[in-house]
């Protein structure tokens, strides 16, 4: 389990420029919102998106969504800008592109720690969420996860990752299936959060839905989404079904009694249960928990 309870079942992002967006983003009760001031925004509309990204912040209710910026390439100039002028709106956290070496991570953190300090913010509630989407920040996605403890959760990027490679996005995803796997084996490792990659064909919402499923299956928590109509589908797919909690409550119980008889291994339904099985029973119950579907909290 990851070391928090904020639920980061879809993170809409959207371009920094289109206030409309962030406007629409709002009304869609998705857990994470991320005003991009990266790749998703032209070269000659960055300082205009981060202009509308600070108004956004300081002007508008999120309700219960996060507030997140994704800036810039860390240590390139563009970055310093982004976060020298978004600091002001006081958002939930920075997503952190092509993540590479703690170095970048342990400067952005630093740099949050002065500005905390000075503005008499708590220290350490601006978050980081390191996207790891480059050959060499797979390889070095132990000490992203580590290089602060602002680091909340693992974002995989897939597109980006095939593009630094060289290799070719299929359907079946297998060329970048080695890094999809180490960035969620290494989010389960650190206890922080793993975020699944885009989906990008916007009307193939079975496709999505499906990529969704197998996320969940890998163990991540969570998925980058690109519009509007992908969030209720992520947030249904990341959260557990009714049946999945009914079953994990079942094995709960079932394991409480069997325990109580002296019992470690027992059958339910025809199937062998024991502790690896009650631990992932238990996983589900923590996250309808967090996800407030469990009337009992
Ligand atoms: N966030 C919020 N609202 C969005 C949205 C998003 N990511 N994508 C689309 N919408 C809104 C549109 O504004 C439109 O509402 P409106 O007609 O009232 O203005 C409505 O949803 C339907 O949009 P649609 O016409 O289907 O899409 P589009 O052609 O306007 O936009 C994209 C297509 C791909 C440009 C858009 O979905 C987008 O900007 N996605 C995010 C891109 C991004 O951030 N990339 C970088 C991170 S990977
Ligand atoms: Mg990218």
């Amino acid at each position: 389990m990851s070391k928090h309870t904020t639920l980061r079942r879809a993170l809409l992002f959207m371009p920094g420029d289109s206030l409309r967006k962030i406007e629409k983003a709002i009304g869609l009760g998705v857990d994470s919102i991320v005003m991009d001031l990266e790749d998703g925004v032209a070269f000659s509309q960055k300082a205009a998106a981060r202009r509308i990204v600070v108004q956004a912040l300081q002007t508008l209710d999120f309700g219960r969504s996060e507030r997140l910026v994704r800036m810039n390439p860390m240590g390139s100039e563009l970055a310093e800008d982004d976060l020298r002028s978004t600091i002001v709106g006081r958002p939930d956290g920075y997503v952190l592109p092509k993540a590479e070496f703690a170095e970048q991570i342990e400067a952005v953190d630093e740099f949050l720690r002065l500005e905390e300090q000075a503005r008499g913010w708590p220290a350490g509630q601006i978050k980081l969420l390191p996207i790891v989407e480059t050959a060499l920040g797979v390889m070095a996605v132990r000490e992203i996860a580590l290089a602060s403890p602002r680091v909340d959760a693992l974002l995989f990027g897939a597109e980006d990752l095939a593009g630094d490679m060289g290799a070719q996005r299929t359907p079946a995803g297998w060329e970048v299936f080695y890094a999809r796997s180490a960035v969620v084996m290494a989010a389960k490792a650190y206890r922080v959060q793993a975020i699944d990659q885009v989906f990008f064909d916007l009307n193939n919402l079975a496709g999505f839905e499906a990529e969704c499923r197998a996320g969940r299956q890998m163990a991540y928590d969570g998925k980058m989404v690109i519009h509007p109509r992908q969030v209720e589908i992520a947030q249904r797919i990341f959260a557990p079904s009714e049946e999945e909690i009914q079953a994990a409550r079942r094995i709960i119980q079932a394991h409480d009694e069997a325990q109580a008889a002296g019992l470690g291994a027992f059958a339910l339904d025809g199937r062998m249960v024991d502790r690896p099985v009650v631990r992932m029973a238990e996983q589900v119950v923590r996250k309808a928990r967090a996800a407030g579907m469990m009337d009992d909290a």
